[in-house]
């Protein structure tokens, strides 16, 4: 058993993804997140950024004491894969438990990935899904306006400019028919609602933050370090620009108030 929180990081709001799943597997966990708003988006920059940054966010979740670092991040996930050996306690990304939820739900072995640039450039996300089934065809497509629009707020599924942009971005993936699409970066579950009313209900949403969250309890489990007390978990929010903007994005997504929780910090001293 091992009672120190658990840390999550992010560009910005994605990684809440995996925090309410976190929340709702894991109640008793404590959790610390970064979110990096000062430096969003990370999945324009150059793959050096993405991983000094990655370090950054690891560095500073590990002042904290934390027993397990989640990138709840796909580009960090597909860009900065040294975390994973270079981090003194259990970590991990988005990729893998991702796609192998995917592998599992696709019927027709046709998925479509939606990322952001970096992380489509790097095909993380097509060689993971052909380790697990080789006859898997994947179409990929980034959409660099995603994050963007969710971190300024247009996240209702009934938004005309979200909805116009949905379009635009997935018209090749929806022609290639697949029955199950990942959504690969985690700020797009944030607008899982508005994604689905332009695939239509049919087809399977994988949300990377959720399916990390599942993995990483796993993960703790078979290490044994999960927490045994029987108290409600608490939740520490870092940001890196002010916390305003953050706070009613979140608010909205976990369902509850976060305003008197989230701290502004300088990522640049880690
Ligand atoms: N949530 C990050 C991801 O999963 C967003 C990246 C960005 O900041 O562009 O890729």
């Amino acid at each position: 058993m091992n009672n120190a929180p658990i840390g999550v990081f992010d560009s910005g709001l994605g990684g809440l993804t995996a925090v309410r799943e976190l929340k709702r597997v894991l109640p008793n966990e404590d959790i610390v997140y970064f979110g990096d708003t000062g430096r969003v988006p990370y999945g324009t920059r150059s793959n050096s950024t993405i991983k000094k940054y990655a370090f950054q966010d690891a560095k500073f979740l590990l002042k904290h004491n934390v027993k397990m670092v989640i990138a709840a991040c796909g580009t960090v996930s597909s860009v900065a894969t040294n975390l994973k050996t270079d981090l003194p306690v259990p970590y991990t990304g988005v990729v893998s438990p991702t796609c192998f939820a995917a592998a599992q739900s696709t019927k027709n072995k046709i998925v479509g990935v939606i990322g952001t640039s970096a992380t489509i450039n790097s095909h993380s996300y097509r060689d993971m899904i052909q380790t697990f089934d080789s006859e898997i065809k994947v179409v990929e497509q980034d959409c660099p306006l995603f994050v963007p629009l969710v971190e300024n707020g247009f996240i209702d599924k009934d938004d005309p400019i979200t909805r116009l942009v949905i379009e635009r971005y997935l018209g090749k993936i929806i022609e290639a028919k697949a029955d199950t699409i990942i959504l690969g970066c985690t700020h797009y579950p944030i607008i899982a609602d508005a994604i689905r009313e332009v695939v239509g209900k049919d087809v399977t949403l994988i949300d990377s933050g959720k399916e990390t969250a599942i993995y990483a309890a796993k993960i703790l489990r078979e290490k044994n370090l999960l927490n045994d007390s029987d108290k409600n978990g608490e939740c520490e929010f870092y940001v890196s620009d002010t916390p305003e903007g953050f706070e009613n994005v979140a608010g909205v997504f976990l369902g509850e108030n976060v305003s008197h929780k989230v701290e502004q910090i300088n990522i640049e001293l880690y």
